[in-house]
């Protein structure tokens, strides 16, 4: 698997195993041990909210390959924001995986101002500053956040000691981010997509499918190759083992600058296409 460096110098795996909705049960580890064992996945991004840490850290166990071979992300969900609410979340996380350090681990959500009219700024400092911890006491290899625009971002970056070295955001056709996204590379911050395939929607996109028939490739590896042709890092999730299989064989055909541009031009292919100020959790 090919990898980025993050702006630490940690190498990430250049796709994800998404785990939201993944069973907390047999059928989840087992799909997640399948990833691992027969399609190659390394990277796997959880979160607490997704309430199958558990799982994830059993599938690792349960494929014999040693821990230091995997890059594993998890998320502080919002109601545990702040400095210490942040120490004992990443605490639990750790023993939900049974794991004694994490690859990555993010702020799942800005505090926003809708929310915190007059803190949501020193919230998300405040926060940041328990993950600057963790990273300086080697609890974690590398911190950063997760649907952060720039003006959320822009307050953490005047006041951190650590910039953040990811940042996860929905991007998939039809939903790109070009601001958030072209601020982020500035930053020197890696961009990671979430919903890569519009949960599944894109891909039933005319555009996609006729562009995937005439590649013979399948809808869902043409949305992976896009993401990855602008740098970002596709987090996909499946617990089907044939797409399983399909979403990682994405490195042996490249779109055309016209079949880039005619997915570049689309608008709406479906997708959660959720604005971090807007939301009510
Ligand atoms: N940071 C955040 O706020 C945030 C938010 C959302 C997601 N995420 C992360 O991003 C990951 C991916 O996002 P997502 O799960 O929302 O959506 P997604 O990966 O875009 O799509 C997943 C859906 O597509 C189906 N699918 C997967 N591969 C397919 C293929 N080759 N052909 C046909 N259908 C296919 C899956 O079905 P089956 O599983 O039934 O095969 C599932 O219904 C999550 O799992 C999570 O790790 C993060």
């Amino acid at each position: 698997m090919q990898t980025y460096t993050l702006n630490n110098g940690v190498k990430i795996p250049v796709i994800g195993f998404g785990t939201w909705e993944t069973p907390n049960d047999t059928s989840g580890v087992d799909a997640i041990l399948y990833a691992i064992t027969q399609a190659g996945y390394t990277h796997i991004d959880t979160a607490a909210a997704y309430r199958n840490e558990e799982s994830v850290g059993k599938a690792i166990r349960e494929s014999g390959i040693s821990r230091d071979k995997f890059f594993v992300t998890s998320k502080l969900w919002n109601t545990k924001r702040g400095y210490d609410n942040t120490m004992r979340a990443f605490d639990r996380t750790l023993q939900n995986l049974q794991m004694d350090y994490l690859d990555l681990y993010l702020i799942h959500w800005p505090a926003i101002e809708t929310q915190f009219p007059d803190t949501w700024k020193q919230i998300n400092l405040d926060t940041w500053r328990a993950m600057e911890k963790l990273y300086k006491d080697g609890r974690i290899r590398a911190i950063g956040v997760s649907n952060f625009m720039p003006h959320h971002l822009q307050p953490l970056l005047d006041a951190c000691e650590v910039v953040p070295a990811v940042n996860q955001i929905e991007v998939h056709p039809g939903y790109q981010q070009v601001e958030a996204v072209k601020f982020c590379k500035e930053k020197g911050i890696q961009v990671e997509a979430w919903s890569p395939l519009g949960r599944g929607d894109a891909l039933t996109d005319q555009t996609i499918m006729d562009i995937a028939a005439r590649l013979g490739r399948t809808p869902a590896q043409v949305c992976l190759r896009w993401v990855l042709d602008k740098g970002l890092l596709p987090l996909v999730k499946s617990v089907t083992p044939s797409r399983i299989l399909q979403n990682i064989d994405v490195f042996n055909f490249s779109l055309s600058p016209e079949d880039t541009a005619v997915i570049d031009a689309l608008t709406d292919c479906g997708g959660m296409c959720l604005h971090p100020d807007k939301v009510k959790f």
